[in-house]
C-alpha cells in the first residue's frame, strides 16, 4: 500500500518522537537527549537515546535506531502502512482508503476469510473441551499437569469424535467446504465427502506472532497406538510451517533477552507455565532459516532445549548451524537425566530449569563433545583423528581472538596444550587453505581484526561521507562541484544522497524524513544508521578537516574505480570516468575546510 510521501511526512511530523516513545517507555531528559533502558533488548544501564531535535531514536548497545514510523513498526510489530495509521490516528489525520487493485482485495479478504475460519474452529473446540464431551481431554491435560490459567492462554481445546460436527457447525457460519478444506480443516474423500482433519484429539491452537490462529497440532490422548501422536493442519495460504514459531506471539514479550528453542508444544507450554514465557517450537517439522530469520528480529541469543536422545542431538546440531549462519549464537541447555523440557520441570521443577540456563553449554563445545562420541579415545590412532576433526573445526573461525579462545578452550577441556592444539590449527590451515572468511557476525561481537574488502571499504567511505554531511550540512556547497549521487555506488547510499543534497539545497532536510524513504526494516536500520552514526572526536579542527578531506578524496578514487571498470563497455560510464578524473585533479588541489 503507497501512501503520497507528502502525507507520510506530514504524519511523522505531526508526531513528536520524544511524545510518541514516551508513551511506551519512560524517558529520563540527559543533557539535550532522553534516555532509557533499550525496549528492543535486555539491559540494566539505558542506552537508548532519542534526540529532539534531530526526530531520531538509537540504541548503543543493540545497534537498533530509527525515527518514529520505525519505532512504532518495531514495537508494535507491525507493517509500514500499520504504523502509520497508528500515528495519523494519534494525531487524527485520516488516511485515504486504500486503492486495492481487484486481485489484491480478492487475495486480503480470503486471507481474512481464512483466519475467521480458523478462529471460529478454535473457538468450537475450546468450548467442547469444556463440555461434557470434553471430559477425558480434561482428564488428560490434567494428568499433564497444566493450570486452568495455561489452558487459557493457549487457547487449548477438543476435536470431538464425530467430525461432522466441526463441520455443520462452520457452514452454518457461513463458510463453505471450499474454504474449509482450504483452511486444512478438512479433506475431500470421494467415497464419504467432506471429511475432518481431527477427531477425538486434544487441539493446540497455533498462533502467528500477532496472535491469530493460523493453524492446529492435535494430540492422542495418553500413548494410545492409533494414528501418530501428533498430527498437524497442512501448509495452506495462511499457514506457513517455516517461518512460524509456536509461543512466538507471547515469548516476543518476554523481554528476557534470549529465546529458547525447544522441540515440541507441549515443552513450550510448560515452560511458559513454570514462567520461561521466552520459549518457542518449530511446528512439528526441522527448524529453518526462516524461523532463525523471525526470532532475529528480536534477540541473537537462542538457548536450545531439545530432547536428549539421539534425534534431539541431531536436530540440535542442525539448529546449531542454522544459528550460525544467520549470525547468531547458540547455547545448549542440558537436560539429563530427562527427556524433554516439560518432563525435566515436572520433576525438578522451575529454579532447577533456571540453573541449567545458566550453565547452558556453549554451541561449539558441544559439537565438539557430540563428535568426541565417534572416537574411541583409547585408540591411539582414532584420537589423532579426533584431534585433526578439532583443528579443522577450529579452522572455521575467522577471527583471531576468538580462535585463539577457542583454542585455549578446548585444550583445556581435552587436555592437548595450547600450543600443540595452536601448531596443529595452524597447519591445518596451511593445508586446507586458510580460516575461514568472516560470514554476518552478531552485532555485539568482537570487532573483526580482518582486513576488509576493497568493496566492504568503499561502502563504509560512502557511508561516513552521508554521516559527516548529515552533521555538518554546512558543507553541501562546497563539495556539490564534485560529488553527485553516483558516487555511491551502494543503491541505498545512492538513494539517501540523492535526497539529502536536495533537501539540502531547499532547506528541507531532515534525518527522520529521509528514514522514511524506505519501508524495509533492514533498510530503515541502514538509513537511521547514517544519522546515528558518531563521528570520531579528533583533537583540533586540523584533525577534523583531514579527516573530512581524506574521505572525500576516497569517495570519489572509489567511484573513480568503480566507473573505470565498467567503462570500456559502456559510454556513460565513459563519461563519468572523465567526469571523475577532473574531479579527482581539482580535489587534489583543493583543501575543504569546515566552516
Ligand atoms: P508429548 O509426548 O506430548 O510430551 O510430546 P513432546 O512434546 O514430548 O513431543 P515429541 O518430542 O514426541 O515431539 C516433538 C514435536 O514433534 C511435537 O510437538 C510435534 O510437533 C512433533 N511430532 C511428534 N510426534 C509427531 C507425529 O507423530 N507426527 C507429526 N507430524 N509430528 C509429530
Ligand atoms: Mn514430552
Amino acid at each position: 500500500m503507497y501512501y503520497p510521501e507528502e502525507l507520510v511526512e506530514e504524519v511523522r511530523q505531526r508526531n513528536d518522537i520524544v511524545e510518541v516513545i514516551s508513551g511506551y517507555v519512560r524517558l529520563q531528559r540527559k543533557g539535550s537527549n532522553y534516555m532509557c533502558c533499550c525496549p528492543f533488548h535486555s539491559e540494566k544501564t539505558p542506552s537508548f537515546s532519542v534526540n529532539g531535535a534531530r526526530q531520531i531514536y538509537k540504541c548503543f548497545g543493540c545497534g537498533e535506531g530509527g525515527n518514529v514510523v520505525t519505532f512504532v513498526m518495531k514495537y508494535e510489530n507491525c507493517t509500514f502502512p500499520e504504523a502509520l495509521k497508528i500515528l495519523a490516528d494519534r494525531v487524527g489525520i485520516e488516511l485515504p482508503q486504500a486503492e486495492y487493485s481487484e486481485e489484491a482485495k480478492r487475495k486480503e479478504s480470503r486471507r481474512q476469510r481464512l483466519l475467521e475460519i480458523n478462529k471460529e474452529t478454535a473457538k468450537f473446540y475450546y468450548y467442547q473441551l469444556r463440555s461434557q464431551r470434553g471430559e477425558k481431554a480434561k482428564e488428560y491435560l490434567d494428568k499433564r499437569e497444566l493450570s486452568d490459567e495455561t489452558r487459557k492462554k493457549f487457547g487449548l481445546g477438543y476435536a470431538p469424535v464425530k467430525g461432522e460436527e466441526l463441520l455443520s457447525y462452520l457452514r452454518q457460519k457461513g463458510f463453505n467446504d471450499e474454504l474449509i478444506i482450504a483452511a486444512g480443516l478438512a479433506k475431500n474423500n470421494e467415497r464419504r465427502g467432506t471429511t475432518t482433519q481431527f477427531w477425538n484429539r486434544v487441539m493446540f491452537p497455533i498462533q502467528d506472532i500477532n496472535g491469530r490462529v493460523i493453524g492446529f497440532g492435535g494430540r492422542i490422548m495418553g500413548d494410545s497406538d492409533s494414528g501418530p501422536k501428533y498430527l498437524n493442519s497442512p501448509e495452506t495460504e495462511i499457514f506457513d510451517k517455516s517461518r512460524n514459531l509456536y509461543g512466538m506471539n507471547y515469548a516476543r514479550a518476554a523481554r528476557t533477552g534470549n529465546i529458547i528453542l525447544c522441540e515440541g508444544y507441549m515443552d513450550v507450554i510448560s515452560m511458559h507455565q513454570a514462567g520461561f514465557t521466552q520459549a518457542v517450537a518449530s511446528l512439528g517439522t526441522a527448524f529453518t532459516a526462516g524461523q532463525a530469520g523471525v526470532i532475529k528480529k528480536y534477540t541473537k541469543d537462542v538457548l536450545l532445549a531439545y530432547d536428549s536422545d539421539g534425534a534431539g542431538v541431531k536436530a540440535a546440531l542442525r539448529a546449531i548451524g542454522i544459528l550460525r549462519s544467520a549470525g547468531m549464537s547458540g547455547k545448549i541447555i542440558n537436560m539429563s537425566p530427562y527427556k524433554d523440557p516439560d518432563e525435566f520441570i515436572k520433576n525438578l521443577g522451575q529454579a532447577a530449569f533456571q540453573e541449567r540456563i545458566d550453565n547452558a553449554e556453549n554451541s561449539f563445545m558441544f559439537e565438539i563433545r557430540m563428535m568426541e562420541r565417534d572416537f574411541d579415545m583409547n585408540d591411539p590412532e582414532e584420537k589423532t583423528n579426533f584431534h585433526n576433526q578439532i583443528a579443522r573445526r577450529l579452522c572455521e573461525f575467522s577471527e583471531d581472538i576468538e580462535r585463539e579462545n577457542y583454542i585455549e578452550a578446548i585444550a583445556d577441556k581435552y587436555h592437548m596444550g595450547f600450543e600443540n592444539l595452536r601448531k596443529l590449527v595452524v597447519s591445518m590451515a596451511a593445508k586446507t587453505g586458510g580460516y575461514a572468511v568472516p560470514i554476518e557476525r552478531p552485532r555485539s561481537g568482537i570487532q573483526s581484526r580482518n582486513k576488509k574488502t576493497p568493496e566492504e571499504n568503499s561502502k563504509k567511505i560512502q557511508r561516513l561521507f552521508l554521516t559527516w554531511i548529515s552533521e555538518y550540512p554546512q558543507l553541501y556547497p562546497k563539495i556539490k562541484s564534485y560529488v553527485t549521487p553516483e558516487d555511491f555506488t551502494e543503491e541505498l547510499y545512492a538513494r539517501v544522497a540523492e535526497r539529502m543534497f536536495d533537501d539540502i539545497e531547499n532547506d528541507s532536510f531532515s534525518p527522520a524524513k529521509i528514514i522514511n524513504m524506505f519501508e524495509d526494516e533492514a533498510e530503515q536500520n541502514e538509513a537511521a544508521s547514517l544519522f546515528t552514526t558518531q563521528l570520531p572526536r579528533l583533537e583540533s579542527e586540523q584533525e577534523q578537516e583531514k579527516a573530512f578531506n581524506d574521505i572525500l578524496i576516497n569517495l570519489k578514487k572509489n567511484s573513480f574505480d568503480y566507473h573505470s571498470a565498467r567503462s570500456s563497455v559502456d559510454l556513460a560510464a565513459q563519461n563519468k570516468v572523465l567526469a571523475g578524473r577532473k574531479a579527482l585533479e581539482e580535489l587534489s588541489k583543493t583543501h575543504i575546510s569546515l566552516k
